[in-house]
């Protein structure tokens, strides 16, 4: 099984591609819900009706290099094993939604996995790109916007190791404590 966070990373890596400016990472659990929402938000390059029926289609890409996109089928597939699903609202120009829901403690719920170092990869390879991350537990929040990191770091950019180094800790430091066990996959033991 898949660790969520690499499904993430994949559908971020479309908005990459999209040409975004600003990438938006939710990730919201209610324990006593068994409620588990990942969104991924971009201002990218969006896609049109056709292309957005075409994405649930793992043979749909517009990629060159080879003949199938995997990323938002594979995401779908993880959330639809636990009783979920996933969704993608995009428009032209404007951008792109993707929402995966599943199900917490569902035998087959694959590990969220490694959040911050998902969060800190994508911030140190698109240093010219701003991402929210945001992570809401049981209705704690905590929210990292690398917006008010540049207004800090001013000539510094968010792709220096030291940078780098100081997010992931930050990430861990601020969000470990919220991480409830139904992340870790499959059944909680009682
Ligand atoms: N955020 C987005 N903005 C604009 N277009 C998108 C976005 N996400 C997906 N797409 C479009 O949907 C297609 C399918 O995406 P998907 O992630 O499933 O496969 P892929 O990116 O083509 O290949 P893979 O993810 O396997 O490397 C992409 O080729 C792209 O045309
Ligand atoms: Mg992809």
């Amino acid at each position: 099984m898949q660790e969520l966070s690499l499904n993430i990373l994949d559908i971020a890596q479309n908005s990459v591609r999209a040409n975004a400016s600003l990438i938006g990472i939710k990730v919201e659990a209610d324990t006593a819900a068994e409620r588990l929402i990942i969104t991924i938000t971009d201002n990218g390059c969006g896609m049109s009706a056709e292309t957005v029926a075409g994405v649930m289609d793992p043979f749909y890409t517009t990629r060159k290099t080879r003949k199938v996109g995997l990323g938002i089928s594979f995401f779908r597939l993880a959330a639809q094993q636990t009783g979920g699903d996933l969704t993608v609202e995009s428009e032209l120009g404007k951008g792109t939604r993707v929402t995966a829901w599943f199900t917490l403690g569902h035998i087959d719920l694959a590990p969220v996995g490694d959040l911050e170092g998902t969060v800190t990869s994508l911030v140190q390879c698109n240093p010219d790109i701003d991402f929210v991350y945001t992570l809401c537990v049981d209705g704690q929040t905590f929210e990292m916007d690398t917006r008010d990191m540049r207004a800090i770091l001013g000539e510094v950019s968010l792709a220096e190791p030291q940078v780098a180094l100081f997010i992931r800790e930050y990430l861990t430091e601020n969000t470990q404590e919220m991480i409830p066990p139904e992340f870790h996959g499959g059944i909680i033991p009682k």
